[in-house]
Formats: structure tokens, C-alpha cells, sequence
């Protein structure tokens, strides 16, 4: 494992406000740093927005205000979703900031230097929708929508000449392109010959972008100005020391919508550049409603801000990191909403601490009771614990956070049983210190589970270690410390109807 941890999400186009995919995304991301933190890692999570580009250009037309108030305006709408999350970015790029455009002229330079540019005439089909030119083929499949016929002088890439260095990068390393179905979607697009990228945009159509260092009538394209915030964060030509503790990054989190914008044209921007490749571009699957994706143009769109309005921030990030399968779709219902928050944090994880905490006060003037002597009973609740630890761990690592949450709460579940078993309820009027063990072991686990699903609803988790009076985060049994004094609380996670 390496010291440091540089994962990023996509940066948001500002031509409307986030919606639950670009809250996804961000959670995801935020999860995966905080666990890697947990670990000792050094970690680095880089977020931000697009700003450039037709889309934004437009979205600020239809306001009747120009581009640069209309990101101003839109960036809030974001920085302040992400404050309510709980998310612990490290870098916050926008795209229109100077540090950025200095970057990125810098590598249009470097890639015209290495005689990777050349200007030519160019007619065909564009999506607006998509940023892209497209071919006949795709503008037949329905996919693409906002297609236009244009005839223009640009510059384009040589992506081409990459093709083949691309391809046995990919196949050489199996942790480039995850999850492994959309790395051959890649593979299967890349046997076909690769087509040169526009890079530009004539001023005289679109003038909302980076001007091009070799010839001012232009514009440079939002994609290729886009992906650039990935080195322009951590300090490429900058800060070179920063430059080198960051890069390459573990982890580019995307949608699987820009796959090809991150597995083919930025590696090979970045071989043009003579730049390291990231180590792991990972694409998620959508949040679907129904059959259709959860998107502004289908309006379809579920605000996060309601649902943590109603329900809280945790309980959104929960269902949001248990629900999905990384790489696939996943279905996004209220139904199975409120069965997840009632059954899962209702009912298993924040009744064990109302039942724990319930009993210590009753019995044992709201002090942490003794551990004791350990039987068999206990044994193997400590064993599952120190287990399941372990399994998390690799879980976490290899990007199966839902099954990462099902064994914690299948731990939870089965502490619940312990006490089932062992009714320090009844048990406390016979023997006060056999009580008082079940209850400290019950109380380990819970200490346990929290700490392993902070990461996941680091706000409730930590309500939960300050009503245990915890000050060890540690992973190691026995964090829980008799005699500490209990404090009051409120159901952790209130059953809703
Ligand atoms: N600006 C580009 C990314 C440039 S990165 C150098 C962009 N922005 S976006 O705002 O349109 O979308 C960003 C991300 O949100 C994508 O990864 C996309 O997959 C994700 N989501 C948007 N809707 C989504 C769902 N319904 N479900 C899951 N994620 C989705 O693309």
C-alpha cells in the first residue's frame, strides 16, 4: 500500500444545480477518503466544477447573465450541498481560476511543441449535449441529443498515434480501467482505428473557454480543458514537490457517461505531455428511477437537499453507499429508502445502543460496567469483531463498500442476538457482574461498528461514540473504558412511517 491517497471526482458542469448523481459521486469519494484517513494514509480528495464550455455559455444566456456571474452564482449551490454532506474534500478547483488556465495552456503548448496539433477543415455532427463531435452512427442511436451540422477550421489532437501505446497500457495493467466490464467496453472500442480530437472552438461560435496559447480566434475545447484540474490541483507546474507526493492519482471516481473522455482521450493527452498515467480510473453506474436515468433534462431528479431536509445527512449517505453495487445501476425508490433507514438503522443499529445505554443506566448508575471474565459468548463476539474488521478492510480496498456496510450491520445483527441470548435484563438480577459483561461486550461491538462505518454517516457515528463516552477510534478490542460515565441521547435513527 502506498503512503499517500489522491482520488477525485468528475468537476460538475454549473449549468444547474447538483442533483442526487453528482451528490452520489461526491459521497462515494468522500467514504472511500475517510476510510483511507481512518487507515493512516495521507490522503488528498479533490473535487470542483466545469465551468467552461457551450453548456455553461448557454445556461447563463437563458439567465440573461454573463458567464462568469452565472458560475459565481451556481458554485455556491454546490460548495454549500457538500457542506451539509459532511464532505471532507481537500481542494475545491473551478475551472475558470487562473491557476487552472495557466496549466492548461501550458500542456497545449507542450502537446503543439511535441507536434501533436494540427489544424484542419473539418464537417460533421455535433452534439451540444454532449460537448462532442459524433459520428453519423451515433447520431442514429438515439443517445445524443442538441445535433447540429458544422463546417469549421479547428485543431485537432493526434489521438491516433496514442492507439496502440493505449491499448497495451491496458492491457498491461488490469487496474486501470474498473470495473472490469467497462475495461473491455474500451478494449472493444479501441479495436476500431481512433479518430484525431478537436481540440478548439472558433470564437466566433463559442468564446466561454480557454483561449489557445497558439492562436488567439480560439477556444479550447471543455473536455480537454476539463481534465487538466486533475494535475493542475496537486500542483503541476506549481509546486513540484506537491506535484510529485500526489501524482499519479489512485483513483479517478466518474460516471460510466464519461468513460471514453477519461480512458482514452486523457491518458492520451497525458502520454502527448509525457506525463504518468492515473494508477485506477473507476466508473460507477447510474441512479435510476424507474427504467430512465435520474437526470435534469428527463426532470426527473430527486433534490438531496429534501431528503436530508426530511431523514438527515446520514441516513442519505447510508442508503445512497448500501444500495448500490459499484459498476452497476441501482434503483432509486423511497420504499426501499424507508425500509433501509427502519430496518437497518432503526431497528438494528440504533436500537443496540438504546437497549446498551438503557441498561447501563438503569443498573449501573450509567457507568460503563466491568468486562470481566470472558466466557465463550463473549469470545466470539470479540473474535467476529476483530474478523470483520479485516474483512472491511479488503472490502474497502476493493471498492465493495456496500458488502463492506452489509457485514458491519450482519455484525450488529448478530449482537443483537447475543443479547437476545443472554438478557442482562433478566440476567442482572441474578448476577450483577455476568450483566455487566454482556453489556460491556455488547457496548465493544457497537464501539466497533461505529468506528467502521464513520466513514459511511460520520455524524451519527460520532453522537453514538460520545454517548458511549469514547475517546479510543481504535480498531483493537477493548476501546471501551469501564467506569466512564454514559451521556443522554435521542433515538440515534427515529422510526419513520
Ligand atoms: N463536467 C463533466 C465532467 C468533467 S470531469 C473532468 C460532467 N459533468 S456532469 O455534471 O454532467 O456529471 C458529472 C457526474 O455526475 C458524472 O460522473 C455522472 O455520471 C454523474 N451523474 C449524473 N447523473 C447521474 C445519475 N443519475 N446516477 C449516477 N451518477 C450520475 O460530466
Amino acid at each position: 500500500m502506498s503512503d499517500t491517497f489522491f482520488l477525485t471526482t468528475p468537476i460538475y458542469y454549473v449549468n444547474d444545480k447538483p442533483h442526487i448523481g453528482h451528490a452520489y459521486t461526491t459521497i462515494l469519494a468522500d467514504v472511500l477518503a475517510r476510510y483511507h484517513r481512518n487507515t493512516g494514509q495521507e490522503t488528498f480528495f479533490l473535487t470542483g466544477l466545469d465551468e467552461h464550455g457551450q453548456k455553461v455559455q448557454q445556461a447563463a444566456e437563458k439567465r440573461g447573465v454573463d458567464p462568469m456571474r452565472h458560475c459565481d452564482e451556481m458554485a455556491p449551490r454546490f460548495t454549500d450541498l457538500w457542506k451539509r454532506l459532511h464532505i471532507s474534500h481537500d481542494d475545491f478547483i473551478r475551472t475558470t481560476e487562473e491557476r487552472h488556465k495557466k496549466v492548461v495552456q501550458g500542456i497545449l503548448q507542450k502537446v503543439y511543441a511535441a507536434g501533436d496539433i494540427y489544424e484542419d477543415e473539418y464537417e460533421g455532427l455535433y452534439s451540444v449535449s454532449e460537448e462532442r463531435f459524433i459520428t453519423e452512427k451515433e447520431s442514429e442511436s438515439g443517445e445524443f441529443r442538441d445535433i447540429k451540422k458544422l463546417n469549421e477550421k479547428n485543431y485537432f489532437f493526434k489521438m491516433s498515434k496514442y492507439q496502440q501505446t493505449l491499448i497495451d497500457h491496458i492491457e498491461l495493467n488490469p487496474k486501470f480501467i474498473q470495473t472490469e466490464h467497462r475495461r473491455n467496453e474500451i478494449l472493444g472500442f479501441l479495436r476500431r482505428p481512433l479518430n484525431d480530437l478537436c481540440i478548439s472552438r472558433p470564437k466566433s461560435r463559442l468564446n466561454w473557454g480557454i483561449e489557445l496559447p497558439f492562436d488567439s480566434d480560439y477556444v479550447t475545447y471543455v473536455w480537454f480543458d476539463a481534465l487538466i484540474n486533475y494535475i493542475t490541483a496537486p500542483g503541476f507546474g506549481s509546486d513540484d514537490e506537491s506535484f510529485a507526493k500526489w501524482w499519479p492519482a489512485s483513483y479517478h471516481l466518474i460516471g460510466k457517461d464519461i468513460l471514453t473522455t477519461h480512458t482514452v482521450y486523457w491518458p492520451t493527452m497525458l502520454m502527448s505531455a509525457g506525463i504518468e498515467l492515473p494508477m485506477s480510473i473507476f466508473a460507477h453506474g447510474w441512479w435510476l428511477m424507474g427504467e430512465s436515468k435520474i437526470s435534469k433534462s428527463l426532470g426527473n431528479v430527486i433534490n438531496p437537499m429534501d431528503l436530508i431536509d426530511d431523514y438527515g445527512v446520514d441516513p442519505v449517505r447510508y442508503y445512497l453507499m448500501r444500495e448500490m453495487v459499484l459498476g452497476q445501476d441501482a434503483n432509486f425508490t423511497m420504499e426501499s429508502f424507508l425500509k433501509r433507514y427502519n430496518s437497518d438503522l432503526a431497528n438494528d443499529f440504533g436500537n443496540l445502543l438504546s437497549r446498551v445505554s438503557t441498561l447501563m443506566k438503569k443498573n449501573y448508575d450509567g457507568r460503563i460496567p466491568e468486562p470481566g471474565e470472558l466466557t465463550s459468548g463473549e469470545t466470539k463476539v470479540q473474535s467476529d469483531g476483530e474478523n470483520l474488521v479485516k474483512v472491511v478492510n479488503e472490502k474497502i480496498e476493493s471498492m465493495r463498500i456496500n458488502e463492506a456496510i452489509e457485514e458491519t450491520m450482519q455484525y450488529i445483527r448478530s449482537v443483537n442476538k447475543y443479547m437476545e441470548d443472554n438478557k442482562p435484563w433478566k440476567l442482572v438480577k441474578e448476577d450483577k457482574v455476568a450483566a455487566g459483561r454482556v453489556l460491556y461486550t455488547a457496548g465493544e461491538a457497537l464501539r466497533i461498528g461505529a468506528v467502521l462505518l464513520s466513514p459511511i454517516m460520520p455524524s451519527r457515528t460520532a453522537v453514538l461514540l460520545d454517548v458511549l463516552n469514547v475517546q479510543n477510534i481504535g480498531l483493537e478490542w477493548g476501546g471501551l473504558t469501564p467506569g466512564n460515565q454514559l451521556k443522554d441521547h435521542e433515538p440515534l435513527f427515529p422510526r419513520v412511517q
